[in-house]
């Protein structure tokens, strides 16, 4: 199920990071510290995590047996043309997905990225639409694909919400009077964070990839960004083809368990 790669729309080109504009808010950035204060001197260490990151919050991921891909058709449920055909179920399944993640709590490998700003100037870049980088304390967290906990206007992108408890319904307007939908970025949507996470990976001193199966572009091709020669690790329970035939440092286990280890190897080196 869903094992082809599947694409977002992807962006050309890569722009320098700005001041925080209307967009860049709706983009969910929050701005990196750009070589000044503390982190001047701090190896710059990416993340590129996916919904194996929160599978031991209780999160399911998309495309592991019993998945939400294998419950739910993708094109019904994250696509504009099942907004269009049944916005009630896709308000229905974000609604889901909300309540599963207010229960939800940051796991040990959330935390430990957390911890490892105190070593490392660390930036996350996530597939993940849930807070849970930013509930364990992470202080640069880049959401490709949307929040789940904000809403957005059908009628102005700009016009972003954050959802109080976890539903959003029929009926519920923005401002201007527009129903809002999930601020999610559904199959064949563009990606307006890919050129920030491309500068930030092109910028990583070490990148570690956890949680993701890579089947997504073009977060999946970020990995081409990252400049030659730096280390790359890869933390996943199941094997992952890594695009491109970069070479990586596989740690074969699960989010937690494999962060604490390159977080050994890494402080004792
Ligand atoms: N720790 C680390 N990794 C895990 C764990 C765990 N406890 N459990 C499972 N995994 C791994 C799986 O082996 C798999 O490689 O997490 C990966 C999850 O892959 P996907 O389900 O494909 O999720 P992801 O790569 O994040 O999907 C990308 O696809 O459906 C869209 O928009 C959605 O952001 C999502 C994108």
């Amino acid at each position: 199920m869903c094992s082809q790669n599947l694409i977002f729309t992807p962006l050309s080109g890569v722009d320098s990071l700005g001041p925080l504009q209307g967009d860049e808010k709706a983009r969910g950035f929050v701005k990196p510290n750009k070589g000044g204060g503390k982190n001047r001197d701090m190896q710059k260490l990416v993340v590129l995590s996916g919904a194996g990151m929160s599978r031991e919050s209780g999160l399911k991921t998309f495309r592991e047996m019993g998945g939400l891909w294998e419950e739910y058709d993708v094109q019904e449920v994250a696509s504009m043309e099942g907004w269009i055909k049944d916005p009630l179920l896709v308000l229905r399944f974000y609604n889901e997905r909300r309540k599963q993640l207010l229960e939800a709590k940051p796991n040990r490998g959330h935390e430990i990225l957390a911890a490892m700003e105190k070593d490392f100037d660390v930036k996350i870049v996530t597939q993940n639409v849930d807070n849970l980088h930013e509930k364990a304390g992470s202080s640069s967290v880049l959401h490709l694909h949307g929040e789940l906990m904000k809403a957005r206007s059908t009628g102005d992108p700009n016009l972003i919400y954050d959802i109080e408890g976890w539903e959003l319904n029929e009926g519920m307007l923005c401002e201007k009077g527009f129903q809002l939908r999930p601020h999610i970025v559904w199959f064949g949507e563009a990606v307006p964070a890919i050129e920030e996470a491309a500068v930030l990976v092109s910028e990583a001193d070490i990148l570690v990839i956890v949680g993701t199966s890579l089947n997504v572009y073009p977060a999946a091709g970020l990995i081409a960004y990252a400049q030659q020669g730096i280390p790359i690790y890869l933390i996943d329970p199941n094997e992952v083809r890594v695009p491109y035939g970069l070479s990586v440092k596989e740690i074969r286990k699960e989010a937690g368990a494999g962060l604490a280890e390159l977080q050994k190897l890494l402080t004792s080196a």
